[in-house]
């Protein structure tokens, strides 16, 4: 049975992730928060599925958890990420919001990576996906929502650098944009379920080769330029 670890499984996409990979027979290690969310998510999503505890940013905690998998990893999604904060323009900044949106989406993706990397290394088969955004993309010359693109623009460049880094050890590392989905961060308005984006993201896991390492994937799996 494929053995996965999926971050923030407890609600959104990474819940929907988790159910997917179920589905389709993974074994799921989901990140959570609190030892709350873990027994709530446990109880949603039922057998196959083990909740790991640890806050993306906090890396003693990335490190002890790390410690205490016995299993090898096929698979790893990097999903836990932040809005931002309130003030994020050009011209208004609250420079402590972006500093942990750079915290959770570009530093922490790494850092998960590099923690449980003995684990995808065993494997022998293992990849690495990381959810970015269309926010992301260079060609836009927006100035809302400024440390929520640089932080996904941030970690485009990290997991190309991953990707280049593990391509001789025949891990494949990609990114993908999963559209604009309807979940708190999302909202209702958004184009699309997290279940439909899930299927998709998980389709792409499953099909992934090093012949797509360091590329930038829509939840549907065209590649789609940074
Ligand atoms: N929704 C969209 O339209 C959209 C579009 C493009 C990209 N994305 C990306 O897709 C990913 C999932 O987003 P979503 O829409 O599912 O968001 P969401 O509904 O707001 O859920 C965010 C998840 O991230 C977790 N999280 C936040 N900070 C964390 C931290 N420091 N450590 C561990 N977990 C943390 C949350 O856990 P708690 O419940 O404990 O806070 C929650 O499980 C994110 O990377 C996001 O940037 C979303």
């Amino acid at each position: 049975m494929p053995t996965c670890l999926i971050t923030a499984t407890n609600r959104g996409i990474g819940f929907e992730l988790a159910r997917a990979a179920l589905e389709r027979g993974w074994t799921v290690f989901g990140s959570v928060r609190s030892g709350e969310a873990a027994r709530e998510t446990a109880n949603k999503l039922g057998t196959g599925y083990e909740p790991l505890i640890f806050d993306v940013r906090d890396r003693k905690a990335l490190a002890d958890a790390a410690a205490a998998l016995s299993a090898s990893l096929d698979l790893l999604i990097n999903n836990a990420g932040i809005i931002g904060p309130s003030r994020q323009t050009p011209t208004d900044m609250d420079f402590d919001g972006f500093a942990e949106t750079l915290s959770v989406n570009t530093l922490a993706p790494l850092a998960v990576s590099q923690a449980f990397l003995p684990h995808l290394r065993s494997s022998g088969m293992a990849k690495i996906l990381t959810i970015s955004s269309q926010m992301a993309w260079m060609g836009y010359r927006k100035s809302d929502t400024l440390a929520y693109r640089a932080s996904k623009a941030a970690v485009n460049k990290v997991m190309q650098g991953l990707a280049t880094a593990l391509e001789q050890e025949g891990i494949p590392v990609a990114l993908i944009d999963p559209g604009w989905v309807q979940t708190d961060m999302g909202g209702p308005a958004a184009d699309t379920p997290p279940a439909d984006v899930a299927d998709g993201v998980m389709k792409i896991a499953e099909t992934l080769t090093l012949s797509g390492t360091g590329r930038f994937f829509k939840w549907t799996g065209e590649e789609r330029p940074f």
